[in-house]
């Protein structure tokens, strides 16, 4: 089983595709940013755990301004250096997020799928808030295709489940909980959720799939695993699936926003 870190070395080179977006959650995203977050150019943000920075170049669109990105894995920044479009409007540093290397204050810091690869996610939300500026704000965005709505994750899953195994998604709990935190601390907290789809063919989720590329968080034991890949190329066989086929899922930007009380 591979821990955090040596997970995002060995995915560095394929996460962008599996963690792609549509263009236009892209934009939409970027829109959200300018309208919630009252942030100038000439104002510090940055993202803690970065990864290729496909987040933190919203940011930096949205504002024309250069955002700092902090990462663990210098895979995945040296992945996130190997396109220039997005890296150019980077400041990357590799660094552990629970203990940043700044001295200056930031006036949005944002997450995105970070708090549930760490030990102690509170200790890398106090490290947050020792780093932001007396107004600065938190954003913790989940923004994701849901892939499990497609036909091979639900045949494959469905299998896992008849074999025992069972999922949750440990970010959605933090989630939760990062709302009581943040009220219980006088914050102000507000929602957003956008939705767009996304085409992807089934010969591409039967590949992600055979590739085990989201399974480090699910931690599924291997011969579950093999039982439910043979049930799938199966079942696909069966069914007379066309591999070339391209299926529309539905793909989510769901920001948590957090403000800080008048006096923090
Ligand atoms: C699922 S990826 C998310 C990347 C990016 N935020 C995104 O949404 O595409 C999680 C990232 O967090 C990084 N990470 C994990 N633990 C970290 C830590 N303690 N400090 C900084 N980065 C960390 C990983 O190396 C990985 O790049």
């Amino acid at each position: 089983m591979k821990d955090n870190l040596g997970c995002f070395d060995w995915s560095a080179s394929f996460y962008d595709e599996t963690r792609a977006l549509p263009s236009g959650l892209y934009r939409d995203i970027c829109t959200t940013l300018k309208e919630t977050v009252p942030l100038s150019s000439l104002m510090k943000s940055l993202e803690i755990g970065v990864g290729t920075g496909r987040i933190a170049h919203c940011i930096a669109n949205a504002f024309s301004t250069d955002v700092y990105g902090v990462d663990i894995s210098q895979s995945m920044l040296y992945q996130c250096l190997q396109n220039p479009a997005v890296s150019e409007t980077l400041a990357l540093i590799a660094a552990d997020g629970n203990h940043l290397p700044f001295k200056s204050k930031f006036d949005l810091i944002l997450t995105s799928h970070v708090l549930h690869q760490v030990k102690d996610h509170f200790h890398l939300i106090s490290s947050i808030l020792d780093s932001l500026s007396s107004s600065g704000i938190y954003i913790d965005l989940n923004a994701y295709v849901d892939h499990e709505q497609s036909l091979p994750f639900k045949i494959f899953y469905q299998r896992l489940l008849e074999e025992g195994y069972r999922h949750y998604f440990k970010n959605d709990l933090i989630r939760k909980g990062l709302k009581v935190f943040f009220s219980q601390r006088g914050w102000g907290y507000r929602e957003t959720n956008l939705k767009r789809s996304y085409n992807i063919t089934i010969s591409t989720l039967v590949r992600f799939l055979k590739n085990k590329v989201f399974t480090h968080q699910r931690q599924i034991p291997e011969q579950i695993y093999e039982i439910g890949l043979k049930h799938l190329y199966a079942e696909l066989e069966v069914r007379n699936v066309d591999f070339s086929k391209v299926v529309e899922l539905p793909a989510y930007a769901q920001f948590l926003f957090f403000t800080p009380p008048p006096k923090r």
